[in-house]
């Protein structure tokens, strides 16, 4: 990597100094997210669940395009609460602090309700919904001691739509919606009660990305698929980085004033 690739890569300044630990970080959305945050000058920790492969593709790439932006990855089951903890209590030791939880990491087990099994529920609602919230209880106590912080979850437009054979995911990317909104009141207050009001505050907000083109869509068969993209009023899926912008605009020191919102990021699907 020259000098001049460096440059390329870096967009901006405004997360310089901010560390980030984007979950599900190593592939499809999460890690466009990453590079976008690291564009903005944000040291970067990627979480990831198994797929060991690829983490060290995601490490290996990301140091070549973003050498100055520390970065590190992180194995952990999000569904499990003592992996939340550990690998949030493991991002602030190694990289001293922790300024912006996006969480991202999500999954699909697709069936209809009448033969959707009880581990098909149990798990989607483990992992897309219980998993932020441990993160999000871990990171808030450490955003609290200093007063500031950004979290952002990655929802979803069918959590504000449905889906049919869904029901799982729809009900758990809902409820990062309600889950979103008390956190973003529960901050405000107690960032009020402490005090620490240095302006940056402490916002929560949520991104509902309609069909964006990752790995996650594979499973979807190509004849659906193109009944889907007849519904989206552009026409087209969305491209990871499309996402991702929303992201690293609403972690930025100057977005203090936004909370509790929902960000829908979806060729117009649900007008
Ligand atoms: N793609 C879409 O059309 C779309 C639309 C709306 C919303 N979303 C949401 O956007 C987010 C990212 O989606 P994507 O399409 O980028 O997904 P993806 O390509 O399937 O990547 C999923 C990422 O999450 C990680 N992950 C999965 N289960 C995990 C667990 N139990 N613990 C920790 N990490 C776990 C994976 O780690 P491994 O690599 O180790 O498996 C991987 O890094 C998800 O929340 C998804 O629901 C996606």
């Amino acid at each position: 990597m020259t000098a001049t690739q460096t440059r390329t890569s870096r967009a901006g300044d405004k997360l310089s100094g901010r560390v980030a630990f984007v979950t599900g970080g190593t592939r499809g959305i999460g890690a466009a997210i990453c590079r976008s945050l690291a564009a903005q000058g944000a040291d970067v920790a990627a979480g990831y669940s198994g797929n060991t492969e690829r983490a060290e593709m995601f490490a290996q790439d990301f140091s070549g395009a973003y050498p100055d932006s520390r970065m590190s990855v992180h194995r952990g089951d999000i569904a499990s609460p003592d992996d939340c903890r550990r690998t949030v209590a493991e991002v602030i030791e190694r990289h001293g602090r922790l300024d912006i939880l996006v969480n991202n990491a999500g999954i699909t087990a697709d069936r209809t309700v009448l033969k959707m099994t009880d581990d098909d529920w149990r798990r989607v609602i483990d992992v897309n919904l219980s998993g932020a919230f441990y993160l999000s209880q871990a990171a808030l106590k450490h955003m609290l001691e200093r007063g500031s912080g950004r979290i952002v979850m990655i929802s979803s437009v069918i959590g504000e739509t449905g889906g049919i054979g869904q029901s799982n995911y729809a009900s758990a990317k809902a409820g990062l919606l309600g889950l979103t909104k008390t956190l973003a009141r529960e901050a405000a207050m107690q960032v009020q009660r402490s005090g620490k009001t240095d302006g940056l505050g402490i916002t929560v907000n949520a991104v509902t990305p309609g069909y964006t083109a990752t790995e996650m869509l594979e499973s979807v068969p190509e004849k659906v698929l193109d009944g889907l993209k007849g519904k989206i009023p552009l026409g087209r899926l969305g491209e990871p980085e499309e996402v991702a912008r929303v992201v690293h605009f609403l972690a930025a020191d100057a977005s203090g004033y936004i909370t509790g919102q929902v960000w829908g990021v979806n060729g117009g699907l649900d007008m």
